[in-house]
């Protein structure tokens, strides 16, 4: 039975990776951190259910990507065939105010396992989870030859972490790949992530919860894509003979004012008697436009997105809908069924075919 380490396995790819590799009959061991409120939500359905035959072969330990001791200790005691390193302050408006923070967890957190696998002297294969952030202001499509100009602390922090991780592959012959992944969402995306904040609010709305939505920047555009498509082309790197960087993403961008017109629209609803806009909400620098060119993960490793935009953003609706006890149109559902079968669900109930 192969065995997975996951960092950041309580956020919305560790959740959805996680259910991969058990789907797959890994054993999976992941890092979580101590906090004083639930931080488990998204992985809960996996491992409190003693009935889905699944929770024995799910570990999780404590721990913090900041602190060296405990990492070299998970490492050597767990003996993962394969590390997922995802654990990261993800999010690029708050690395602006805390920058040193970010440097530390996103950038040094990847050395500091890569120097835990190179002491142990074991034979993991190594995944880092890099960004399309750092290609910040390079002219689209970006792939894996375009050069990076970050524009944040986080978009910095994710290039050194990109290039330790070159490092380690050139000189410690260490199996360690780049995904350089696109933004990526779903019903499990982090509700301050600008997708997950306009889907919320949209539901809340609807509820007669809430009244406006304040937003930032409307013109910035990403390429945006369906979180569990993208889990599978990580797990696909590392299945590889050799480590290599891969881009991953649709080849399609959109803008923050295209997601609200697709999402309100959707429910017939329309989005400017509801969105203000709020200054606290720009950055310092922004990244205008990412999308990706993909083309070598399409040959190399086989890797297509099945979700594409306007999907994406109904099925993300649709799940906020029914979070919220309201009817859905239902199409966001049906196009989950069409693509990925029952081996996820947007919801943290049990998952139906594993074990
Ligand atoms: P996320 O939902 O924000 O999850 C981040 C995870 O990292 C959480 O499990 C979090 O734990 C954990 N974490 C944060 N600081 C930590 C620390 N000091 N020690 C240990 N764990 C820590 O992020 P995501 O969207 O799943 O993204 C996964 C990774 O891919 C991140 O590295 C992100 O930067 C990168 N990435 C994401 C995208 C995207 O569009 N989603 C695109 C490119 C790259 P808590 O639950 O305790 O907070
Ligand atoms: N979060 C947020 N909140 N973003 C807003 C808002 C708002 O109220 N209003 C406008 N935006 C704009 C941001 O300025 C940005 O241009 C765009 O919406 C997307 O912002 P986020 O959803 O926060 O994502 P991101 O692109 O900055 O970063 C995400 O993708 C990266 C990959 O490109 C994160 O997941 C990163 O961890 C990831 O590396």
């Amino acid at each position: 039975m192969p065995k997975a380490l996951i960092t950041g396995i309580t956020g919305q790819d560790g959740s959805y990776l996680t259910e991969l590799l058990l789907s797959q009959e890994y054993e999976v061991h992941g890092l979580i951190r101590k906090a004083s409120t639930f931080n488990t939500q998204r992985i809960e359905h996996l491992y409190r259910d003693p009935h889905n035959g699944i929770s024995n072969r799910l570990f999780l330990h404590y721990g913090d990507v900041a602190n060296t001791g405990n990492l070299v200790d998970l490492i050597y005691n767990v003996q993962p065939d394969e590390i997922y390193h995802l654990a990261a302050q993800s999010h690029v408006r708050v690395s602006f105010d805390l920058p040193l923070y970010t440097g530390d967890v996103t950038g040094l957190g990847t050395l500091r396992i890569l120097e835990a696998i190179r002491k142990s002297g074991l034979n993991t294969r190594f995944y880092q989870a890099s960004s399309s952030e750092m290609f910040g202001s390079a002219s689209p499509p970006q792939n894996e030859d375009t050069q990076f100009e970050p524009q944040s602390p986080y978009a910095a922090a994710k290039a050194y972490a990109y290039w330790v991780t070159r490092n380690y592959r050139q000189g410690y012959g260490i199996f360690a790949s780049n995904g350089i992944l696109f933004n990526h969402e779903s019903p499990r995306r982090g509700e301050t992530f600008v997708t997950r904040k306009i889907t919320r609010a949209l539901a809340a709305i609807k509820a007669g919860k809430q009244q406006y939505l304040y937003l930032g920047n409307l013109d910035a555009k990403r390429d945006w894509g369906y979180a569990p498509d993208y889990v599978a082309a990580m797990w696909k790197m590392l299945q590889l003979d050799a480590p290599d960087d891969f881009v991953i993403g649709t080849g399609e961008a959109h803008s923050v004012r295209e997601f609200l017109e697709e999402a309100f629209s959707y429910v017939g609803m329309d989005w400017q008697e509801f969105v203000r806009i709020d200054e606290r909400y720009f950055r310092p620098n922004e990244v205008d436009y990412l999308m990706a060119d993909y083309s070598k993960a399409k040959k190399v490793i086989e890797w297509e997105p099945r979700v594409m935009f306007r999907d994406l953003v109904r099925v993300m609706v649709d799940a906020d809908l029914e979070m919220t006890g309201l009817e859905s149109p239902g199409q966001g559902r049906k196009i989950l069924e069409q693509h990925h079968g029952a081996w996820h669900r947007w919801d943290s109930q049990v998952v139906e075919g594993l074990g």
